[in-house]
């Protein structure tokens, strides 16, 4: 039996939807399971950072509403900064464990649940260490790219609107005899152009993991148009390179530089080798808003529950995982490595070429 009393949840890095029912099944978990006090800390790991350290108790109650059914996280989260190395106002650099021990300390903390990317999970299971707190680790994130999981919460949704975006754009491809290029996120990964590309219809997927050629694609294009088609829809992961191999990144109202750029640097490439009307749709952020998938609700649901069984057992230094139709768990450092891109051989890059669907060209064979 467990000796727990208190434990932290905190959502880290970039927003999706699902993250409320996440930490609603935490919540209820701990509470209705092992009567254990839940404190919701704000702002990710920034609200520990603070003195006195932001939070709020969660209870039974606070999940009454509409929690389960809204995107976003209520506890606020921050993608900014790594507390291992901060940037502080005059431009130094600190290491801030002793500061996450302190919040830690101070309220009291047996466990941390730490809902996050492979990113945050790597930063946080440090501080989690230094502090000696233990941590379970929970993935979200859209981009569906961290290891050991077959799904993060927060995907499913993001492509439900991938393939919502191509169902409305295909009837206006068709009207107009267009082309119709979507971009979607997924940083250097291509899970949600894959995945959103198959399930709504799309002609052509770029993906960052397989090469391609604008000219492979026009003479899709063309070969389609040819055929009778009157139109085109495309996909591309803002992921994908130039062809020069170089990133397509717009800048941010700070001059920093963001993923994103390849529509447009596509479009204009592809207007010399067509004929075709192209026009270009940026996904941007709606794909991490929009109320939960039941499929992300569900993962949510047992990912929460899952993580508080394993606090109580106090197998800590270990991630929540999705596999085989079950949720398992795996050690944290089998996940922090990095991101997971596509796999050449996945199944679904198979389904799609099966479909006819153009992902580029297959790399060249050297000559012997
Ligand atoms: O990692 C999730 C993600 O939505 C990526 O797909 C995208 O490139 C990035 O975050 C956008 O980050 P921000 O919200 O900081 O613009």
């Amino acid at each position: 039996m467990s000796d727990m009393k208190t434990i932290g949840v905190l959502t880290s890095g970039g927003d999706c939807a699902g993250l409320n029912a996440v930490i609603r099944a935490v919540t209820y978990r701990a509470i209705r399971g092992y009567g254990w006090k839940v404190l919701g800390i704000l702002d990710g790991t920034a609200g520990l950072l603070d003195s006195p350290p932001r939070h709020r108790e969660l209870r039974i109650d606070t999940f009454d509403a509409s929690l389960l059914r809204e995107s976003g996280t209520f506890l606020g989260t921050t993608s900014k900064g790594n507390p291992l190395h901060y940037q502080m106002p005059d431009g130094s650099f600190r290491d801030l464990s002793p500061e996450f021990a302190r919040g830690v300390g101070a309220l009291g903390l047996d466990a941390l649940i730490v809902v996050g990317g492979d990113g945050s999970m790597r930063i946080v299971s440090q501080l989690c260490e230094r502090a000696g707190v233990g941590m379970v680790g929970v993935p979200k994130t859209i981009d569906n790219d961290v290891y050991c999981t077959e799904y993060s919460v927060g995907f499913a949704t993001a492509i439900n609107v991938v393939t919502e975006a191509l169902d409305r754009l295909q009837p206006t491809a068709a009207s107009h005899h267009r082309v119709m290029i979507l971009e979607v996120m997924g940083r250097d990964t291509g899970h949600i152009a894959l995945n959103g590309g198959i399930a709504g219809g799309a002609d052509i997927i770029l993906v960052p993991e397989l090469p391609y050629t604008v000219a492979g694609v026009a003479r899709r294009i063309n070969q389609l148009l040819a055929e009778g088609r009157t139109h085109a829809l495309v996909v591309v992961a803002e992921g994908v390179k130039t062809e020069a191999g170089e990133a397509a990144s717009v800048k941010d109202a700070q001059g920093r530089p963001r993923y994103g750029g390849m529509g447009h640097y596509l479009a204009e490439k592809l207007a010399t080798h067509t004929p075709a009307e192209i026009r270009v749709t940026i996904l941007g952020h709606l794909q991490r808003g929009g109320s939960p998938s039941p499929r992300d609700r569900l993962l949510a649901s047992a990912f929460g529950v899952h993580a508080v069984d394993i606090a109580a057992q106090r197998r800590f230094s270990r991630m929540v995982a999705w596999r085989d139709r079950g949720v398992v768990d795996v050690p944290l450092s089998e996940v922090t490595i990095g991101a997971r891109t596509l796999d050449p051989n996945d199944a679904l890059i198979h389904t799609a070429r099966g479909l006819g669907i153009h992902l580029g060209e297959q790399r060249a064979r050297k000559r012997e």
